[in-house]
C-alpha cells in the first residue's frame, strides 16, 4: 500500500513530466534540426522598397541571338502553344541595344494559352551593376504579350535581393512580327533588405 506522501509525489512527477512535454511541443525544442535566428546576425536591418527600370532585349536575329526556340510548337496553334524559349537576354539602362548593360534576364517561357498568346515566364534577372553585381531576382509569372502592361510577380532573390518580394509591370516598347525580336521595358517594384 503506498503512503499519502508517495502517492503525492508520484502525482507530482507525473504532473511534472507532462508539463514539461507540453512546454517543448510549444517551442519544438525536441527539433535540433531547426532554430531560431535573429535577422540582425544576417545584417538584415530594415525592409527597403525599391523600383527598378530597365529594358528587356530578346533577340532572335542575327548571329548572336539572345533567344532560342528549344521547343516548336508540337500542334498547329495560333497561339504557339507548347513552344518554348531559352532566353539569356540583355537588361539596359534604355531601350537601345547600345545602351548600358545593367545585367542579363536568364531563363525561359513558354506558351501556355491555347485561347490567346499567354506565356509562363520564369526567369533570373542577374545584375551586374556596382552593389547589385551578381545579386538576382526571381519572376515567374503569366505574360499575355499583347497587353499593353502585364503583371507578373517576384517570388524571391538573391544577395542583396534575400527575402525579396514584389512584381514587375512589363510593357512592350518594339516588337518585329518578322523576326520575333521585342524590347520589352520592365518596371520592378520590389521589398527588399
Ligand atoms: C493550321 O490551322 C489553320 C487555322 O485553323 C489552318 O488554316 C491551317 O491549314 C492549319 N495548318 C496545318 C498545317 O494543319
Ligand atoms: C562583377 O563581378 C564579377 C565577378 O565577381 C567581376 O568579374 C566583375 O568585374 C564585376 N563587375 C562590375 C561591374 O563590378
Amino acid at each position: 500500500m503506498a503512503t499519502t506522501p508517495q502517492i503525492l509525489a508520484t502525482q507530482f512527477i507525473i504532473l511534472s513530466l507532462l508539463s514539461s512535454f507540453a512546454l517543448i511541443l510549444v517551442h519544438g525544442e525536441d527539433q535540433d534540426f531547426v532554430r531560431a535566428l535573429d535577422r540582425k546576425l544576417l545584417g538584415l536591418k530594415k525592409e527597403k522598397f525599391s523600383h527598378f527600370k530597365m529594358y528587356w532585349h530578346d533577340i532572335y536575329s542575327g548571329k548572336n541571338p539572345s533567344a532560342v526556340g528549344v521547343v516548336n510548337p508540337p500542334i498547329n496553334s495560333s497561339t504557339l502553344f507548347g513552344s518554348v524559349s531559352m532566353i539569356d537576354d540583355p537588361l539596359t539602362e534604355g531601350p537601345e541595344s547600345s545602351s548600358k548593360l545593367l545585367g542579363k534576364a536568364q531563363g525561359f517561357y513558354a506558351s501556355a494559352s491555347q485561347k490567346e498568346v499567354g506565356l509562363l515566364m520564369a526567369m533570373n534577372f542577374h545584375f551586374n551593376q556596382g552593389k547589385y553585381n551578381g545579386s538576382t531576382i526571381t519572376i515567374l509569372g503569366r505574360n499575355q504579350v499583347f497587353d499593353k502592361v502585364r503583371e507578373m510577380p517576384v517570388i524571391g532573390g538573391s544577395g542583396l535581393f534575400r527575402f525579396a518580394r514584389g512584381y514587375v509591370q512589363a510593357s512592350t516598347h518594339t516588337f518585329n512580327p518578322t523576326t520575333g525580336d521585342a524590347v520589352v521595358e520592365y518596371n520592378i517594384y520590389v521589398l527588399h533588405y
